[in-house]
């Protein structure tokens, strides 16, 4: 059997599949069904300074595999995560004997604000969300955090039209890994029947996720990973062990899951998991690493 345990900022994950930030990793109970269910190790919901309100209807299928959403980020207080929702987490990780990454978001001062008391808790990294596509705001942004937290910290990039490598390299003197993708949008959904939109938010926008954006998360994952030195991990649209390898050949060297795992529950990772070292077994690698950049290297783009 192919090992699939990766090491990355110091963490050792049991293997690359990770939770991405959302209601699957939205309270402690989830976060313990997700180390249960054989994730390599845990990234809780984001947090911000104050709980989210969020729009009804906020999700809703988007085709077999996609998915609209409106969520913001948690519609707990940071006090509930802080004195609950983390310790739940944690304790799970610590079983698991797997890391535990909190996410939070959004503003300089927001970072600033919440940064040091989540990693007060103990957590081992931090990732934090970046919507802004202006580099000056991005940079201030990853430069707050960097200045307010020690653990590693992880900026999730947003996808978008320009080079996402560009702006990665922009931020990589203050970070220490990549998380992209996030949802793609803004996006409509009408319900043509009751003209009406089919999600809750003002105008009916929402965030698409799942297997529609999985040829944009892998193109995000090769612009960064060619570009900047850091690890990047890999965002969007992954449903099965095939999308993983994918995701480690453009130059992931881990992986997050959402829609996925929102539609096939928590023991969906150690499925997954297990489809990765099959894989891996039938081509002749005995490593997961051993994946990791191949097409950039067969492209020239990387040794
Ligand atoms: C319902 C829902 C809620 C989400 N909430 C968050 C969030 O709080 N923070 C965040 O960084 N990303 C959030 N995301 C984005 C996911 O973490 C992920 O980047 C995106 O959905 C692409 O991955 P997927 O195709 O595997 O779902 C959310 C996605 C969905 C579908």
């Amino acid at each position: 059997m192919a090992k699939l345990s990766v090491d990355l900022l110091g963490m050792t994950f049991r293997n690359p599949i990770l939770p991405a930030a959302g209601p699957n990793v939205g309270n402690g109970r989830q976060l313990r069904l997700t180390a249960e269910g054989g994730a390599g190790g845990l990234l809780a919901k984001t947090i911000s300074v104050r709980a989210a309100e969020v729009p009804r209807p906020d999700m809703v299928r988007f085709g077999q595999t996609g998915m609209l959403n409106t969520e913001l980020w948690t519609e707990l207080s940071p006090e509930e995560w802080l004195d609950r929702e983390y310790d739940i987490g944690l304790a799970a990780a610590r079983e698991h004997n797997i890391p535990f990454l909190a996410s939070i978001g959004y503003t300089p001062d927001e970072l600033r604000a919440i940064g040091p008391k989540v990693e007060a808790k103990g957590v081992d990294a931090i990732e934090f969300s970046i919507h802004y596509l202006d580099p000056a705001r991005l940079i201030d942004t990853a430069r707050a955090l960097r200045e307010s937290v020690k653990c590693p910290i992880i900026a999730k990039l947003t996808p978008h039209k320009g080079d996402l490598g560009e702006l990665a390299a922009m931020i990589e003197p203050y970070v220490d890994a990549f998380a992209c993708i996030n949802s793609y949008g803004p996006t409509l959904r009408i319900d043509i029947d009751r003209m009406e939109p089919t999600l809750g938010s003002p105008l009916g926008y929402g965030w698409l996720s799942g297997t529609p954006i999985r040829p944009l998360a892998l193109r995000s994952v090769f612009e960064v990973a060619r570009r900047v030195k850091k690890p990047v991990i890999g965002v969007g649209g992954i449903a099965n062990p095939k999308d993983v390898i994918a995701h480690f050949m453009a130059g992931a060297s881990a992986v997050q899951v959402c829609t996925a795992i929102l539609l096939r529950g928590q023991n969906y990772y150690a499925k997954l998991a297990r489809g990765v070292s099959d894989w891996l077994d039938a081509h002749g690698y005995d490593d997961i690493n051993q994946v990791r950049g191949r097409y950039l290297e067969r492209l020239g783009l990387k040794a």
